[in-house]
Order: C-alpha cells, then structure tokens, then sequence
C-alpha cells in the first residue's frame, strides 16, 4: 500500500499535508521522513500517550512542522476546521491521508472540509475503502450495518465524470484510491461531493 501511494505522490510538490487517523504514530514518521513538508496536521480520536512520535519529532526537531492532536474526531467539523485554520490558514493543502475510521459517513465529512482547501493536482487518499468487500470486515461488529466505504469512491468517479475540474482523476489501488483535485475554486464550509457526484440527474445512492 506505502509502495502503490508513494509511486503517486511522489511525483508532488508536497509542502502541507493532513494525516487522518495516526494510530502509533507510523504514517506520520513516514510521510514527514519522506516529504519534509512544511507542515503535517496530524488528528487522532484517541488520547493515548505516542512515546515513539514524540521522540522521532523531538530527535528530529521537527515540533514546529509536525503538529499532532489527539482527541479529535474526524467528524467533529467545528473542531477540524479550528485546526486546519490555525494550522494552515489560507495555505494550500497538497496531500491528505484519510487511514482513520474508514466508516463512510465519516470519512465524507473529512472529505468535504478537506477537499475544497487542496492544491490543484493535490491528493486525497482514502485508505483500506474496500472492507464491503471482504467478509471478515463486514461482518465485523465495527463495521456491521454500516455503509460501505467504497460508496464514496464511487461517489468520486462519477464527480470525476460530472466535474474533472472538481475531481481530475480518481486511482483506484486495491488498498488505497488516490482523488486528484482539479482546478476549480470550492467553496469552503459548503463544498459536498455528494451534491456534485450525480447520475442521470440524481445524487448517487448508496448502495453499498
Ligand atoms: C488504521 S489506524 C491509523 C494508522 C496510521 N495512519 C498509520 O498508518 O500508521 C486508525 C486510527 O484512526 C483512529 N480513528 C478511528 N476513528 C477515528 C475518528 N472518527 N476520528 C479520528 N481518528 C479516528 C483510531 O483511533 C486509530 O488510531
């Protein structure tokens, strides 16, 4: 998965990034080791202490370009939008890795607040969207009942078809699919891809 999204993005000019989901701490060692960005705005939900993080950043006097936050939820809005203001203000986001609750619903709300702030040719990467697809994550009680995840990938084709200046392209990996954004000005706070993404005149159903 690190192979097939790093083939992609690092043919970017990558300077901001966002990391949605930080677990122990390995994405963002990653993608600071491999991008040096100027800033990365990492969010997790969870409180718990990350030794390791915190001494990569500490030895690698990174405190200043990487910004963790425990405690949030990725679709506390009000709480999101504080950060990426405070973090970035009006500076173009060029990548986003979403890894954290993979839940559809979820996952679209970071989506939307995201999306609108990234560059033109940015990437927005929507990891492990295909658990509807693999029994042993839908019959899971995590995901049981939920709507698939894959929704929104679809939902992000048909924008690609409806609106490439909205979505340039969409590249779908077996684990990972990487949403290109095009050049349109998006409205912030009011950006919905599910209003965008529409088929013989409709928004897209769920369907799966
Ligand atoms: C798969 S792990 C992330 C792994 C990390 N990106 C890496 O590659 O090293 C998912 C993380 O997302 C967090 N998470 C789950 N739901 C979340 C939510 N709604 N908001 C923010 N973080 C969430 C979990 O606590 C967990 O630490």
């Amino acid at each position: 998965m690190i192979e097939a999204e790093l083939e992609w993005t690092s043919k970017l000019e990558v300077q901001n990034i966002v990391d949605i989901g930080v677990w122990q701490g390995g994405s963002v060692a990653l993608l600071d080791s491999v991008f040096r960005p100027k800033k990365l705005l990492a969010i997790e939900y969870s409180t718990r202490e990350l030794p390791h993080l915190d001494a990569y950043v500490e030895e690698q006097s990174r405190q200043e370009n990487v910004r963790v936050y425990k405690g949030v939820n990725q679709a506390d809005l009000s709480r999101f939008t504080e950060l990426l203001d405070f973090e970035f203000g009006n500076e173009k986001i060029d990548l986003a890795i979403d890894d954290a609750s993979h839940h559809y619903l979820e996952t679209l709300l970071s989506f939307n607040l995201v999306f609108p702030r990234m560059s033109e040719g940015g990437v927005f990467v929507i990891e492990d969207w295909q658990w509807s697809t693999m029994e042993e994550y839908y019959e899971s009680d995590y995901f049981k009942d939920k709507e698939g995840l894959a929704n929104l990938v679809l939902q992000c084709v048909i924008a690609c078809a409806c609106r490439p200046d909205v979505v340039r392209e969409v590249i779908v990996k077996n684990h990972s699919v990487l949403v290109v954004r095009g050049e349109a000005e998006l409205e912030r706070g009011t950006f919905d891809i599910t209003d965008i993404a529409r088929n013989k005149g409709e928004n897209v159903p769920l369907v799966l």
